[in-house]
């Protein structure tokens, strides 16, 4: 957890520092993400495979799991840093996950090793999407 005055660079910085420390020996492909949330405090997380493919653990979840442990449940922002030349976007399901704690024009910004590439809404990547509010 950190906090900065400027929260893009930092959000930036973070999820960089997480996807050097990924896991995945499998895909070869590292990613890091972090969290901005209200408060100001940043929460990272990286990619964490698994010999059992399918239990891997994506670097959004880990970053969620990092905010939700540090006691905040609100995503203000969020980044994803990926290698190569498309945008890593996150996949479907952790849209969702990041739907669980975000509002629908939430950024949600996609970067490579020298920068943010593209910002989105959450909406944007996920329209007509399903939330806790369905539920009350
Ligand atoms: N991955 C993420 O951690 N986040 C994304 O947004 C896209 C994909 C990971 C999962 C897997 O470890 C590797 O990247 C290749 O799919």
């Amino acid at each position: 957890m950190s906090k900065s005055a400027e929260p893009l660079a930092a959000l930036f910085e973070a999820a960089k520092a997480a996807q050097a420390k990924a896991y995945a020996p499998y895909s070869r492909f590292n990613v890091g993400a972090a969290i901005l949330t209200p408060s100001g405090a940043i929460y990272a997380g990286c990619n964490v495979e698994n010999a059992a493919y399918p239990q891997g653990a994506c670097a959004e979840a880990g970053a969620i799991s990092a905010m939700v442990h540090g006691g905040e449940r609100r995503i203000a922002e969020i980044l994803v840093i990926g290698d190569g030349d498309a945008l890593v976007t996150p996949c479907g399901g952790c849209r969702q996950r990041i739907r669980e704690f975000a509002a629908l024009d939430a950024p949600i910004h996609i970067a490579g090793p020298d920068g943010v590439k593209a910002s989105f809404t959450l909406d944007e990547l996920l329209p007509h999407s399903f939330g806790p509010g369905h539920l009350k």
